[in-house]
């Protein structure tokens, strides 16, 4: 913990404080920086230790830091309010707490069983295994995968067929340029889900042409005729609105590309979260010739991982891959292969139920909480997954509903966010995609709070 400071020798206590107000001032330390402890410091200046310790005392008693026994001290998160500075302070919105579409809850990461996978994965890796993995992934990490897929998701294939990726994200890119470089031009996506989903696709060459989306998921019949080369959907269950695809539309997109050749690519991001033990399997187990299936590590596990993963049919695999050694792009061989061992050893089985339970309770609770506070609103979607829709009591706006959210330092979506263009937003009820997965566990209730307090304060009517 070196410090960087300049200290008068002839009155070095009050230099001392004057350089530690200045570079906090002028955002040298910044929030968090952690100061080393006073010991340290005094041996270094020449000082005597509790002459340092009562400058930490008085800068703390000033709000410039904090510190706490046995954690030591470290620059506040708010600056005093003093003296203008010469410095710009540039400040964004703060936000403490999150409930946007899709994120999990970061404490619940298997910490053990990851640090335990990962030793074992090391300890049994050859040197060839801790080299360069081939671009289709590790053959280990491949293995588990494809028998992990098969088993809890119906996906038909072998450890050949499997791509290990950085992400779904990158999956996505890979196969969108892949169906650019044969010549296709247009695909269709549902007209809610990620604008980077979008985004990444149009940077692949290709046009996304939305489906609308119903009780029943993409209307998958406006395929026939929207002349595209593919399509990306989220048959399990529709992000952000909640809903599976429809029996009649699952086997109306594999009508559609077993007639026209064209390429589906399924995004299971969370088809292992179904609360209701009616778990739909892959799309991709009735048409393995024509689907590309794609899962994440960034819900089970954590987005921090960049841990994706694809099956993809024997005919695109070349082209998939190709893709790959262009982009420059690999997954850490030593992620995959503690991938390959957690899944081995069951701990990815046991992390998803225990989240499976852990995310109902939640959602059960969010229910509860909506119909008891906010009469009017209605969670929709199914019981599934780590996010759902909560229709607005009428005459409440999603923007507003915003606003007064980010007020209270939380981070909440409308539906309108994931359209994608205006005549899709203004098409269904206004609703917010509330994520119930990414608080920790104890602050859950507060975030739901929030969102109870921002919907009535939208309303106009802030005591309910
Ligand atoms: C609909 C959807 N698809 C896929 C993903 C996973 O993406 P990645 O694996 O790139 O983190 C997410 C994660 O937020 C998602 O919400």
């Amino acid at each position: 913990m070196d410090l960087h400071l300049l200290v008068d020798r002839d009155r070095k206590v009050a230099s001392l404080e004057d350089a530690l107000r200045a570079a906090i001032a002028g955002g040298r330390l910044t929030a968090g920086t952690r100061l080393p402890p006073s010991r340290t410091l005094a041996v270094d200046l020449g000082l005597a230790r509790n002459s340092v310790a009562e400058v930490y005392a008085r800068l703390v008693g000033e709000g410039r830091l904090e510190a706490r026994v046995g954690a030591g001290t470290w620059v506040a998160d708010r600056p005093a309010p003093g003296p203008a500075t010469t410095a710009p302070v540039h400040r964004s919105a703060r936000f403490d707490l999150d409930l946007r579409g899709g994120l999990p809850d970061g404490s619940a990461f298997p910490r053990t069983a990851w640090a335990r996978a990962t030793a074992r994965a090391l300890s049994e890796a050859s040197a060839t295994a801790l080299g360069y993995a081939p671009p289709e992934g590790a053959p280990r990490a491949r293995a588990a995968l494809a028998e992990y897929l098969a088993r809890a998701r119906g996906v038909v294939g072998s450890s050949e067929d499997v791509v290990v990726t950085h992400g779904f994200g990158e999956l996505l890119g890979l196969v969108g340029r892949a169906v650019a470089a044969r010549g296709g031009r247009r695909i269709a996506v549902e007209a809610y889900g990620h604008a980077s989903h979008r985004e990444l696709l149009a940077a692949c060459g290709l046009e996304p042409v939305p489906l609308p989306v119903d009780d029943d998921g993409a209307v998958v019949d406006a395929l026939a005729g929207a002349s595209v080369d593919a399509v990306l959907l989220t048959p399990a269950h529709q992000f952000p609105t909640g809903v599976p695809l429809a029996p009649a539309r699952r086997a109306e997109v594999v009508r559609w590309a077993e007639r026209t050749g064209g390429l589906v690519i399924e995004d299971d991001y969370d088809g292992v979260f179904r609360f209701d033990h009616r778990a739909i399997g892959a799309l991709q187990a009735q048409a393995p010739a024509h689907v590309v299936y794609g899962g994440t590590a960034s819900k089970a596990l954590s987005p921090a991982l960049g841990l994706g993963w694809g099956v993809v049919p024997a005919a695109w695999r070349d082209d998939v891959l190709a893709q790959r050694r262009r982009s420059g792009a690999a997954t850490a061989a030593i992620t995959q292969l503690a991938l390959a061992a957690l899944i081995e050893a069951g701990d990815f089985d046991r992390t998803v139920r225990t989240l499976r339970l852990r995310y109902r309770a939640r959602r059960e609770r969010f229910e509860d909480l909506m119909a008891e506070a906010l009469p009017g609103s209605r969670v929709v979607g199914l019981a599934a997954g780590i996010h759902c829709l909560l229709e607005l009591p009428d005459g409440i706006a999603e923007a507003d509903v915003t606003t007064a959210a980010a007020a209270r330092g939380l981070r909440v979506d409308g539906l309108s966010a994931y359209a994608a263009a205006p005549e899709y937003a203004s098409a269904r009820p206004p609703a917010m995609v509330v994520g119930f997965g990414a608080p920790p566990a104890h602050r859950y209730e507060e975030s739901l709070g929030v969102v109870i307090e921002a919907i009535r304060v939208a309303g106009g009517n802030p005591t309910g």
